[in-house]
């Protein structure tokens, strides 16, 4: 009997599904789903038609949470049991956490393997305001979906991203550039060290280039997925081109002050090595010449990330999603995250 994974990515512009199972010790891709709108309603049928078509009754469902209502915090603490890290973090979690105990739910892990000296051990300290919790579950609730767990994006890419195999002695960066928000994680040594949540993302482009231009957002959408930071679009006149550039740029420039100050607060830390490469995802990974732009600007190299290229795929899945795969990277790492618990 193959196990399954389901991944539910809810964004602010559209709602991600991901289906996985194992076969013996491979892991495949069953299906995927994406629809525009916050709505369950607008991606259920979907996943009622990948159930049904694989005999299955239900989806256990791991899904996501991002933004400012969430923090990741890493810690160096001597050699202690789990509860002994949790009963510290609660006693002091001022020094931890910018929130208020009683709003938060409480997460930790054990950052195990090459980062561990003797006498001390990192961990990963996740709080997540109990509201975006409770906003997750009455979604899933509305779609009569059962939850299993919930994570973070910026951790769910590093979840995916892993099973690339992808090893380098110095530190990777991934980005997934949404619409609200752009999740960065680093990664030393396949772990995650260094996760934040920049409120910058494709909605912030469209709204700018909404104003730059005078034009209404559908069309200032359109100007945006057309021509992107392209300086040559067919049938479009060369000022338009240029304007909408110079709008994007200037939204782009906002961001990038973030990641350099992200980037530079990384390697100032005791052991943050260098950033080598740079792994793009999400819906505004797809804007075009994006990859150039971002690798002059920060100076190491930019791969727009296909997170199925390492996943065996149904054709006609493939055939479907090829296009925009980067945008699954979140809903895919959630997939396997549920994989974990079958
Ligand atoms: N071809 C394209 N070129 C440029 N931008 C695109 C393209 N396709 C989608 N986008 C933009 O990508 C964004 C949506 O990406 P994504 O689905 O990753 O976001 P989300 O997960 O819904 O949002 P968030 O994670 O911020 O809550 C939108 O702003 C959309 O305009
Ligand atoms: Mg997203």
């Amino acid at each position: 009997m193959p196990e399954f994974g389901f991944g539910l990515d809810i964004g602010a512009y559209s709602i991600k599904f991901a289906c996985l199972k194992r076969v013996k010790k491979e892991v495949q891709l069953v299906d995927l789903a994406l629809e525009k709108g916050t709505e369950p309603a607008n991606i259920k049928s979907d996943i009622d038609r990948i159930l049904q078509a694989n005999k299955l009754k239900e989806a256990e469902m791991v899904c996501s949470v991002a933004g400012p209502s969430v923090v990741v915090r890493y810690a160096d603490f001597p050699d202690m049991s789990e509860n002994e890290v949790m009963g510290a973090v609660t006693l002091e979690s001022e020094r931890f956490l910018p929130f208020r105990l009683e709003d938060v739910n409480l997460d930790l892990q054990i950052l195990r393997g090459a980062r561990e000296t003797k006498g001390k051990m990192q961990v990963m300290i996740v709080a997540a305001r109990k509201e975006i919790i409770k906003k997750r579950l009455d979604f899933l609730e509305a779609g009569a979906w059962t939850p299993l767990a919930i994570d973070v994006d910026a951790l769910s890419i590093a979840n995916c991203f892993e099973r690339e195999g992808v090893t380098s002695a110095n530190a990777i960066a991934l980005l997934n550039m949404g619409a609200a928000f752009t999740n960065l994680c680093i990664i030393e040594e396949n772990l995650p060290c260094f996760t934040r949540d920049i409120p910058v993302g494709g909605n912030t482009i469209t709204s700018h280039i909404q104003k730059r231009i005078g034009v209404p957002p559908e069309e200032a959408e359109e100007l945006k997925i057309n021509i992107g930071l392209a300086t040559e679009t067919e049938g479009i006149d060369k000022e338009k081109i240029t304007k909408v550039n110079d709008a994007i740029r200037e939204i782009l420039e906002v961001f990038l002050k973030e990641i350099r100050y992200s980037f530079d607060f990384h390697q100032s830390q005791a052991k943050g090595k260098i950033i080598e490469k740079i792994y793009v995802s999400g819906g505004t990974g797809i804007l075009k010449n994006i990859d150039k732009f971002l690798s002059a600007e920060l100076g190491a190299p930019v791969e727009i990330w296909n997170p199925l290229r390492i996943l065996p795929s149904p054709k006609e899945v493939i055939d479907k999603w090829q296009a925009v795969s980067p945008v699954f990277a979140v809903s895919l790492g959630l997939a396997y995250k549920g994989l974990e618990y079958a």
